[in-house]
């Protein structure tokens, strides 16, 4: 039997349009009928390949889920960008393209940056989630978080409730 390669690694500079493909695909699916559409088209718009590159440049953390020489999910992070709330780090974005959900691949994810996080020196961590994203929201309950803040979001003319998990 040929088994499929599977890493978790840092993005690198070749990677910016599976990265873009993986964020188009998988945002569309998670957030139609979610984010209203025109917002929603807005924001994959503005995250091709070179606004992944540059990320890359800059030294953004970002890991992806390598499969076979392809990228199935991204994972983003660094430290927590809302001081009132007591965690050293956030995962910023983690997504996977529909095909690759379900099978353990997230919380692969997931812990790897939590692990690359706690090797910073920030071991409690903070991810936002759209309170609408249920897939997302059952996840992350799943793995331990607790629902430590609520708050809106603003796209475009309308708000969204988000809910903030912390895990310690
Ligand atoms: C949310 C997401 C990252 C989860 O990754 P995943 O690979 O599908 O989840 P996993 O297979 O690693 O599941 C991990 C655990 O969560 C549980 N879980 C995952 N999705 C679930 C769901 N919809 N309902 C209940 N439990 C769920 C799994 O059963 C598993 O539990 P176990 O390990 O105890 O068996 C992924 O589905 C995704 O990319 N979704 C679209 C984008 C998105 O919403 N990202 C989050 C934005 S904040």
């Amino acid at each position: 039997m040929v088994e499929a390669l599977i890493t978790v690694r840092p993005a690198r500079l070749e990677d910016a349009s599976e990265i873009a493909a993986t964020h188009d695909t998988s945002w569309r699916d998670a957030y139609r009928g979610v984010i209203p559409g025109r917002e929603l088209e807005r924001m994959i718009s503005r995250r091709g390949a070179e606004w992944w590159r540059s990320a890359i440049r800059r030294g953004s953390r970002l890991l992806v889920l390598d499969f076979d020489e392809s990228v199935g999910g991204y994972v983003s992070y660094g430290r927590n960008r809302m001081p009132s709330l007591p965690y050293g780090g956030e995962i910023f974005e983690l997504y996977l393209a529909p095909e690759f959900q379900g099978v353990g691949f997230g919380r692969k994810l997931f812990d790897a940056a939590r692990r690359d996080l706690a090797g910073h020196g920030l071991r409690s961590t903070l991810v936002w989630a759209l309170a609408d994203n249920e897939r997302a929201i059952s996840f992350y309950r799943r793995l331990g978080g607790d629902v430590v803040r609520r708050a809106p979001e603003r796209f475009g003319d309308e708000l969204r409730d988000r809910v903030a998990f912390g895990f310690e």
